[in-house]
């Protein structure tokens, strides 16, 4: 029988110095009822769910602050203005950038890769040029690229991955050239956990002068990052992945690359001075943020911010860690599964299949358990294609996760099972 009610790991968090039952009380959804069991939510790498903190700074903004920024010289959009920039600074601290105005704000991920592909790739990416990405990325970084390099008639590389689901780091000075034009790569792969050596690839590309962007979708909310120690060109997030609102991202640029590019979009914020003869454009990151932009995101995903700052990066990256082995030993002690993703440096997450079910058919038991995984390519098809496999389920845990939800998915898992037998 699975226990309907959710348990909390008290002795062994004790340790580990979080306390899991104070925090999930903080996410109003996670006491949600699915088909009258407790919600187990692992789909954390898709999106996360949301602390009190967050969904009631986004709604006191709409009660007592809405007004635009940058326009307004009333009282409500200064407040509206100081809120939306204050976040601006607290993104720079959160990811240690030299300055606020490295701290572009976007959608999410996939329009700071856009954004680079359509603006550094303007004028740096020509006719037989190079960009340089893995086999692990999400098509959010991939197909931005694809389609640069269709356009501009230059050539995607990519740096190939093990049976463990790690990059070939041997391959990669061999597929760097002076026709590399920029590397962009995956911090974490979100289809296999792996977390890559992403500061060895960037010295690899440095020492050749070769920019590196790195996609940080699924680190940001996981491991502490620091944009300096890391020395990366370029580093992009999204807010909803770090318990944070959707439509509202981080791309963080170096100041002097910012400055050499292009605009994104045209647009009123954006531009200094317009006449119908010529456009001057703002500074940065104002040039890059066109439009009135999601200010209410903006605020909300700096309360997200303020919430993994009070528990602590280096604590979630410890528990998780813990999940995962948890999760790991108990799931390796079936016979007729395979984890797909075997890095020694891996992520909360675990991509796996059934002997014989189709993914998308546990995904789909399991909800009536309400045990709640992401199933399918993961918007990473060429890793799919890599392991022979047409999709996987994938588990993705955060840290108000608990060992007894990770049993509730293994019992499911044995429920699943019993039906395909
Ligand atoms: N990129 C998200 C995922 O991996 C949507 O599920």
């Amino acid at each position: 029988m699975l226990r309907p009610e959710v348990l909390h790991d008290h002795n062994e968090l004790n340790d580990l110095a979080i306390d899991v039952s104070r925090i999930r009380e903080d996410f109003p959804v996670l006491t949600t009822l699915v088909k009258g069991r407790p919600l187990v939510y692992l789909d954390n790498a898709a999106t996360t769910q949301k602390p009190r903190s967050v969904i009631e700074r986004i709604c006191r903004y709409y009660e007592s602050e809405n007004a635009n920024i940058h326009r307004g010289v009333h009282h409500l959009s200064m407040m509206a203005t100081e809120a939306y920039e204050s976040v601006r600074e607290k993104v720079r601290a959160f990811i240690n950038a030299r300055e606020p105005r490295e701290i572009v704000f976007v959608r999410g991920t996939t329009e700071a890769v856009n954004l680079v592909a359509r603006t550094y790739g303007a004028v740096n990416v020509g006719p037989g040029d190079e960009v340089l990405i893995t086999a692990m990325e999400h098509h959010s970084n991939i197909v931005p690229w694809q389609m640069l390099c269709e356009e501009k008639g230059a050539r995607l590389r990519v740096i190939p991955i093990t049976d463990r689901g790690e990059l070939v780091l041997d391959a990669v000075p061999n597929l760097l050239s002076q026709r590399t034009k920029l590397v962009s790569i995956t911090h974490i792969s979100n289809a296999l956990g792996t977390v890559n050596p992403v500061a060895e690839i960037i010295r690899l590309a440095h020492e050749r002068g070769i920019p590196v962007l790195v996609d940080g979708a699924q680190a940001v909310a996981h491991m502490p990052v620091d944009v300096q120690e890391l020395d990366c060109d370029f580093y992009a997030f999204s807010g909803h992945k770090i318990f944070g609102p959707t439509g509202i991202g981080v791309l963080y640029g170096r100041a002097d690359l910012l400055e050499a590019i292009p605009p994104y979009q045209g647009g009123g914020d954006m531009i200094a001075s317009v006449t119908f003869e010529k456009t001057t454009y703002n500074e940065i990151p104002y040039k890059f943020e066109a439009g009135t932009p999601n200010i209410a995101g903006a605020i909300g995903l700096g309360a997200a911010l303020d919430y993994v700052q009070s528990v602590g990066l280096d604590k979630i990256a410890r528990y998780e860690n813990y999940l995962l082995k948890y999760a790991t030993e108990r799931l390796s002690s079936f016979d007729d599964i395979q984890i797909i993703g075997q890095a020694p440096e891996k992520a909360a997450l675990i991509s796996f299949n059934l002997h014989g079910i189709h993914p998308h058919d546990v995904g789909t038991i399991l909800d009536q358990y309400g045990v709640a995984v992401r199933t399918g390519h993961h918007c990473a098809q060429p890793v799919m294609d890599r392991f022979g496999v047409p999709a996987t389920v994938r588990a993705s845990f955060a840290f108000y996760n608990t060992t007894h939800e990770i049993d509730v998915l293994v019992e499911a898992l044995g429920k699943v099972r019993e039906v395909f037998k």
